[in-house]
């Protein structure tokens, strides 16, 4: 979490820094803050709050090269004094940092001993500090030392009031640098970067580098390395809102799209093939909503294929012992999410074979996966998880189709347009019964129980109303005592094989005056007899299905939390990349 930016070159670095901790906010949004170089001093402005709120010109002094930060809080509350940058006790060093010093503790104890004084309660600001008791003229050489003290994960800018540099390092935090005409630009991810360059160097974890307008120079483990930038090809028009109120809801139309893209890109995917093939257990890892897309790929797995899938949660990876022979699919659409990175490492630590997939370019779990596949959902702004979750659907249905003994690919063709048709829908009802309430309970069955899921996780992120799914068999053991007249059910009722059973449950929850609002086929009368608002999703196949479903129930959503006046690109509390585990 935290989005970290830099810039050393002409223009004037306030600009692009705050354009650039702009295009990091979906990384944290708590506090904000920058530092630049001015006149052989670095001057400092930083508060709670987020970098929209700032305004450029007469804050801070100007000049060309600086480092920005906008803020996640792990150690700390948001506030101005632990917002970033952190600086030493002589005000010469400035630092931002994304990531976690674990011995953070041990490391503050025994400067402050030295007699270094602290000014917050973060974890990052020992950074500052060691600056300052290991520089003696060289950045570079006091870089290593600072890094060779640090345990943790770490991606950190540094500028000093004597040099025009910038020194930095990345330790499982990502960090790139673009290199461009004059001038470079350090930050978390590829936004800020694109537009002053398209050539990026990805650093490695290890790396230590120190950067200035026109020079570049990378060690890992004391070596100097030469790491050759590598063109992107992006199109920064497709990060911008365009007339949507909303990043989220301008995501939801794009998902035609991205569903499309993707299922091409893996069109002759032989390699593809080769890894299901080959494959005795398929193990999918990852959180949220990608572990709902995990569980979805289960169900049709099971459905279309004989190769056994288990679905794990990437935090609780780590206390489960993987074999040799399965296969560790770890999907993750920012690619950095440490609890998704830290099961990759373990399953490769089994001699598991092991296969991300993401939607970022270059992220870290690309670098240490055996085989990686993209999904093609370009940037995703919005905090929620919307085209990425269909892109990611349109792979796996595409994994599931390559699979031993499926024969289930022309069901693929009908997909796009089920979510086009879905796009359509008004649900001025249903957003009133939602709305209204205080508790939400979404249900479904087979691969409609991980919709369910994703349904209820979707509306409290991003409405905050508490929503939780269930199996709809699940309900009589528990979940049915919240019923009553102001507990909405959100039900999944496809036709199929679960069909009758929902019903089941459905008359369940009438018998107890809860309303429900069903999503299920214009034709299905006994739904619409007992339901008290249909969301009409027509009946195709099981792979459109269960993507129309699911992009009908993120409108939903988006149109509570509308109703709501929520922060609905960034709700509270919340981060678009989770790099803490
Ligand atoms: O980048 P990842 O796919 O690894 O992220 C996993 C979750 O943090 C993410 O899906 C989260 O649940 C979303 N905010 C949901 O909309």
């Amino acid at each position: 979490m935290c989005g970290i930016v830099g810039y050393a070159g002409w223009r004037d670095a306030e600009s692009v820094l705050v354009e650039g901790l702009r295009a990091l906010e979906y990384r944290g949004y708590d506090s904000y803050g920058l530092a630049i170089l001015s006149d052989g001093a670095v001057s400092v402005v930083k508060d709670a709050g987020r970098i929209s709120d700032y305004r450029t010109g007469g804050t801070i002094y100007s000049g060309t090269v600086g480092i920005g930060h906008t803020r996640w809080a792990t150690h700390g509350v948001p506030s101005a004094i632990n917002a970033h940058p952190h600086t030493d006790c002589t005000g010469n060093f400035a630092i931002v940092h994304n990531g976690i010093i674990e011995n953070y503790s041990a490391l503050r104890s025994e400067l402050a001993a030295a007699g270094h004084v602290f000014a917050s309660e973060t974890d990052s600001e020992v950074i500052a500090h060691l600056f300052e008791a290991c520089y003696d003229g060289d950045m570079m050489a006091a870089l290593r030392q600072v890094t060779g003290r640090l345990e943790g994960s770490y991606a950190v800018l540094v500028i000093a009031a004597q040099e025009g540099v910038i020194a930095a390092a990345r330790n499982r935090s990502p960090l790139v640098i673009g290199v461009g005409d004059g001038e470079v630009v350090c930050a978390s991810d590829l936004v800020p970067v694109i537009p002053y360059t398209r050539e990026v160097i990805f650093l490695e974890d290890g790396d230590c580098a120190v950067v200035s307008k026109d020079a570049l120079w990378i060690e890992n483990g004391g070596d100097v390395v030469t790491r050759a930038p590598e063109f992107i090809a992006y199109d920064p028009e497709s990060a911008k809102k365009t007339g949507f109120a909303h990043y989220m809801i301008k995501e939801i139309f794009e998902e035609p799209e991205a569903f499309s893209r993707t299922l091409n890109a893996m069109q002759d995917t032989e390699e593809m093939q080769r890894v299901m093939e080959g494959a005795a257990r398929v193990t999918v890892v990852a959180s949220g909503t990608s572990y709902h897309a995990g569980m979805i790929f289960r169900y049709l797995m099971e459905e279309f294929s004989t190769i056994p899938v288990r679905t794990e949660i990437a935090s609780e990876f780590r206390y489960v012992r993987p074999s040799p022979d399965e296969v560790v699919l770890v999907i993750s659409q920012s690619g950095e999410t440490a609890d998704a990175l830290a099961a990759l490492r373990r399953a490769k630590f089994h001699r598991c074979r092991t296969v991300a997939l993401t939607n970022t370019l270059g992220s870290s779990i690309t670098r240490e996966a055996d085989h990686v596949f993209y999904t093609m959902a370009g940037p995703e702004i919005s905090v929620a998880a919307t085209k990425s979750f269909i892109a990611q659907l349109a792979a796996l249905m595409k994994m599931v189709s390559l699979s031993r003994g499926a024969s289930c690919s022309l069901l693929l063709a009908d997909v796009k347009q089920a979510i086009e048709a879905v796009l359509q829908l008004e649900m001025i009802r249903a957003t009133d019964l939602c709305a209204g309430a205080s508790t939400l309970i979404a249900i479904g069955r087979g691969v409609f129980y991980p919709v369910a899921l994703e349904g209820a996780l979707k509306m409290k992120e991003i409405s905050y109303i508490h929503a939780e799914g269930y199996a709809g068999g699940e309900l009589k053991h528990g979940p049915i005592a919240l019923l009553s007249g102001e507990t909405p059910v959100i039900a999944f009722v496809p036709p199929g094989e679960t069909r009758t059973l929902m019903i089941g449950n459905l008359k369940e929850i009438a018998s107890r005056q809860a309303p429900i609002i069903a999503f299920a086929d214009p034709d299905d009368v006994d739904v619409a007899d007992i339901a008290e608002v249909v969301i009409p999703v027509r009946h195709r196949n099981v792979f459109a299905d269960v993507a129309a479903y699911t992009v009908a129930a993120q409108m939903l959503s988006y149109e509570v939390a509308k109703k709501l006046g929520r922060d609905i690109d960034k709700p509270r509390n919340l981060a678009k990349s989770v790099t803490v585990e």
